[in-house]
């Protein structure tokens, strides 16, 4: 496919697009960790509950996801960002941080970044955070040290958004704009969809804005998705082996 010099391009890519660099894909775990429903350990009603296991399983995704690396599907869309400057956005539902370490900056994490914490109780930045807090019974549960230093001691938690809880408006806003420019400027756009399943909204509803600003709609992915008749072509197989040839 040729993107021609005043094409804009909105990607969405989901965990298939990390499954080559061994990430495993939310599906492919049976919705389970250590026979612990993720609900458990990813809501806040399971972080209230019990946050020792809650940190336990984040510290363990952060140290896995730190071994991994980023593979030729994240590389492909570093490039075209770096090709496309500004004409080139990129919305993510993973958390694991591959995109940003391929070198995407066009990015925006809509479900939040692994390596990310933030305070449960006060309304501080999210601040980068690589440290694996809780692997054994004798690790401390990690505070809050702006909290503490007022005398409180409130608990970190991952910056991610847990099931039950909203997405952040700003981030909707972000993509709209770039739909919106794509309208007002009458430019040719292409959406492109990269290793997500199409069953979680928002991001499963984003092929359908695009398509209302008049993208032509490009689906990789392994398996058809829920939403497949949304796309105008489907390249069925594995994101590192088709997005570095897919675009001219
Ligand atoms: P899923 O695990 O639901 O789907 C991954 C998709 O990638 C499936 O359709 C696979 O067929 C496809 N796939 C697997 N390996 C692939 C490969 N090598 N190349 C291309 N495609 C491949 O993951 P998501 O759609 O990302 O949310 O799931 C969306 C959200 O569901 C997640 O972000 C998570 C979960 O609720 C939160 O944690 C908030």
């Amino acid at each position: 496919m040729e993107l021609t010099p005043d094409t804009r391009l909105l990607v969405l890519t989901g965990a298939g697009v990390s499954a080559e660099s061994g990430i495993p894909t939310f599906r492919d775990a049976n919705g389970l960790w250590e026979n612990h429903a993720v609900e458990q350990v990813a809501s806040p009603e399971g972080f209230a509950e019990d946050p020792r296991l809650v940190w336990r399983f984040y510290s363990m995704r952060r140290e896995a996801a730190a071994r991994c690396e980023p593979n030729p599907a994240h590389h492909a869309l570093a490039s075209l960002e770096a090709a496309m400057g500004a004409r080139f956005l990129l919305v993510t539902q993973n958390v694991d941080d591959l995109h940003r370490r391929a070198g995407n900056r066009r990015m925006i994490e809509i479900h939040g970044n692994l390596f990310t914490s933030r305070c449960s109780v006060c309304k501080r930045e999210p601040f980068r955070d690589e440290r694996a807090h809780v692997l054994s019974d004798a690790d401390d549960l990690p505070v809050c040290d702006a909290c503490l230093s007022k005398g409180r001691e409130s608990l970190l938690r991952p910056h991610i958004v847990w099931f039950g809880e909203m997405l952040d408006p700003s981030h909707l806003r972000a993509v709209e704009r770039f739909v919106a420019g794509v309208v007002a400027d009458r430019v040719p756009s292409v959406f492109l969809a990269v290793g997500t399943s199409g069953l979680v909204y928002p991001a499963a509803g984003l092929v359908r804005l695009a398509q209302a600003g008049g993208a032509k709609t490009v689906l990789v992915n392994a398996d058809p998705p829920a939403n497949l008749e949304a796309f105008d072509e489907f390249h069925r197989g594995k994101a590192g082996e088709i997005l570095p040839g897919l675009f001219a």
